[in-house]
């Protein structure tokens, strides 16, 4: 029996994650998502997460061109749910703590207390720059910075009056109210690299990752493990990212790999390949930045890709969550509904007969076919 919680990865970017001119169109508009949030609160994942893209790569398939605000979009999904977890995402050296505490306390307040909190903190130069933020920060000093900003808002949720005297910031009797409703959301960070993963394992619940290949997966749940034990952080959570695609048997969820595969958006992946590219930015090794080559492949469905029938599916996922450990899968796929509609239908159950997790049962009545 291993314990699973099961999220989706929302599509508020338009193009989704396959730049290609054969995959599904993905508007990444509101109204698009709140029917992908319903339906996954219907089919009992226990929460969805969306990212903070401030620049979009072109292309034919407008790669993240149109992408929501996530707190915003988080907010609203609050008033259209009734019981499943909703995440967003911030980057740190975006928000002033004290106005991002603020936003999750109201947003927990419409959703009943169903807000937790992805960060983000820093990395993504071309969204950062065009904005005039360019930290440039090396990741010591990037994580640094983060640890204040976690520090701050955790302060702010739990005490009437903060003073702050840090390297970053600077507070005096600064309030916050209201308080979110559930005392202090869960926080997570998405990172890879050793610095951040010893930031998220001193300050944070849990570290989010790409499933980028098989191994890559693995070595990363396993490092965030090892970090965790030193640190005597045995309560952080690793959750994984995978993209899936599902298919009637093995052939057909292949087939419809090689039908995206066979018209990429090579404007888009040379815009991705330029901004995460080897060499793009000096990172730490350890960091998803320095295996972004792969990641940028993996956005065109070449790596790291789970295709296949439901039994499949499950068995690779399966695998993969012992192998690395994992306490959460997050997907992201093609088709936000009916490939949704399988892996709540037929893939995840599976799972749960196997004793990975247990999906959140809902006294909802199911929503109409969409
Ligand atoms: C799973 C995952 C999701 C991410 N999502 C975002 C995001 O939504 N917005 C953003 O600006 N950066 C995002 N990033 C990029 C990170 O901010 C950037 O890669 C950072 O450098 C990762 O930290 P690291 O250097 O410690 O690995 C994401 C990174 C990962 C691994």
């Amino acid at each position: 029996m291993r314990d699973i919680e099961y999220g989706v990865f929302l599509p508020i970017g338009s193009g989704g994650w396959i730049p290609s001119t054969n995959a599904p169109v993905l508007d990444g508009s509101y109204a698009a998502n709140r029917t992908v949030v319903q339906l996954a609160e219907r089919l009992g994942f226990h929460f969805t997460l969306s990212q903070a893209v401030w620049r979009g790569h072109g292309g034919a398939t407008r790669h993240f061109d149109d992408n929501l605000e996530s707190l915003t979009a988080a907010a609203g999904f609050g008033e259209a749910t009734e019981r499943i977890g909703l995440w967003g995402t911030v980057n740190t050296s975006m928000l002033h703590p004290a106005v991002a505490a603020k936003i999750i306390a109201t947003s927990d307040q419409i959703s009943g207390g169903r807000s937790g909190l992805n960060i983000v903190a820093g990395g993504n130069r071309a969204a950062e720059r065009q904005m005039g933020i360019g930290l440039d920060l090396d990741n010591p000093e990037k994580y640094r910075r983060a640890a204040e900003w976690v520090s701050v808002v955790k302060a702010l949720w739990t005490e009437p009056s903060v003073d702050f005297d840090g390297e970053f910031f600077t507070l005096r009797d600064c309030q916050s109210g209201p308080k979110p409703v559930q005392g202090v959301p869960r926080m997570i960070c998405a990172a890879t690299s050793d610095a951040g993963l010893r930031f998220v394992a001193e300050h944070l619940d849990g570290v989010m990752f790409e499933g980028i290949t098989d191994d890559r997966v693995i070595e990363v749940g396993q490092r965030t493990r090892r970090i965790a034990h030193e640190q005597g952080a045995e309560h952080l959570k690793s959750l994984c990212i995978f993209m899936v695609v599902p298919g009637e048997t093995d052939a057909d969820a292949a087939r419809r790999v090689q039908h995206y595969s066979q018209a990429k958006d090579t404007v888009a992946l040379a815009s991705l390949a330029a901004e995460f590219g080897a060499g793009a930015i000096p990172v730490d090794v350890t960091s998803n930045n320095a295996d972004a080559a792969a990641w940028a492949q993996t956005m065109a469905l070449s790596t790291g890709t789970l295709a296949g029938s439901p039994e499949t599916l499950a068995e690779r996922l399966a695998g993969l969550a012992d192998a690395a450990d994992l306490d959460s899968m997050i997907f992201i796929m093609p088709d936000f509904v009916d490939d949704l509609r399988v892996l709540g239908e037929e893939v995840l159950p599976i799972l749960e007969r196997n004793g990975y997790g247990s999906r959140l049962r809902t006294a909802l009545p199911p929503l109409a076919r969409l």
